[in-house]
């Protein structure tokens, strides 16, 4: 029996390995996010929830795309109030339960924060990143004082590991992960899609009702692996890997870059569910072939190369 370890403490949140699902396109309701955590993940992400309920933005909202897929939900969801019940249903599996929440205003993230906390959410990912929304409905992390400070009141009020998601859509993504540093963060998820177009040549227009959207899968790795990196050698962090996860390769080459957990969005629906049982059975397949007993020696050796 080996005794090799996969289990990841993020702050205060044990995952039993370093898998979870990317907040994005999934996460809505607890019986896909029970699936998540069936198929092997180590923890489960929301849908990113708001204060009030929102329908986002009309159909079609998903388009697959060269290397990967564009979408522009808009950030639907049932309100903080209604998602009380599906936290309580996924703790009910044991799942461990990272809320992504969302506000419009500095106000509203900490009320959704709250909220989230109480019911029993075991971490929170503020996402403050989703390309398909303006500053209105909390994109706000362009801006390294607004980070800042909405970290902060965040971390004020509640007591829970706290993770921001940072855009890769600024010129410089260390300063925004400093905010988020300076404001109190325990991690960072790098990185939420980059903002992107598709046009059907037929209809001779944009083939997402919002025109832009957010390209998540293959495509986007190597630039949410130079994001990780770059937070990496500057930030003192932990840092969580997301973008074009598929395989175990991809998940390996994040840890190497200083990530200490993947997510995985894409890759679930072209993969299934059991991907994050692959993902993390091949990194435990890497480790003891290398000689290695735990993720976290992993963690950021690219570095030292
Ligand atoms: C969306 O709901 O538009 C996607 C979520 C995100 O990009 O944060």
């Amino acid at each position: 029996m080996s005794q090799l370890s996969l289990a990841v403490d993020l702050a205060g949140l044990r995952l039993r390995n370093p898998t979870m699902n990317a907040a994005g396109v999934l996460g809505m309701s607890s019986p896909l996010l029970r699936r998540v955590y069936e198929g092997g993940a180590g923890a489960v992400v929301t849908k990113s929830i708001g204060v009030e309920p929102r329908a986002g933005h009309p159909n079609p909202t998903v388009v697959a795309v060269e290397g990967g897929m564009l979408n522009a939900m808009g950030l639907p969801n049932p309100g903080a109030k209604y998602f009380t019940g599906e936290i309580r249903s996924l703790k009910e599996a044991g799942a461990p339960v990272v809320a992504s929440f969302f506000g419009a205003s500095e106000e509203e993230f900490v009320e959704v924060a709250c909220i989230l906390a109480e019911v029993g959410a075991d971490a929170l990912e503020l996402n403050c990143s989703c390309p398909n929304v303006g500053e209105e409905v909390g994109l706000l992390g362009a801006d390294p004082a607004s980070v800042e400070e909405v970290t902060a009141a965040v971390r004020e009020a509640v007591d829970l590991p706290l993770f921001v998601k940072l855009t890769p859509n600024v010129a410089d993504i260390v300063e925004i992960a400093r905010a988020a540093e300076l404001g109190g963060a325990d991690a960072v998820t790098a990185v939420n899609t980059l903002k992107a177009l598709a046009v059907d040549i037929d209809m001779r227009r944009p083939v997402l009702a919002n025109a832009t959207g957010g390209l998540s899968g293959p495509a986007l790795k190597p630039v949410a692996l130079r994001c990780v990196w770059e937070i990496a050698e500057v930030v003192d962090l932990h840092i969580i890997g997301c973008g074009g996860v598929s395989d175990w390769r991809d998940a390996v080459e994040f840890l190497l870059c200083g990530a200490s957990a993947v997510e995985i969005g894409t890759a679930v629906m072209t993969r299934g569910f059991e991907v994050f049982r692959d993902v993390a059975e091949g990194i435990r397949a890497y480790l003891e072939e290398n000689g290695f007993r735990e993720v976290g020696e992993i963690v950021g050796l690219a570095h030292e190369a």
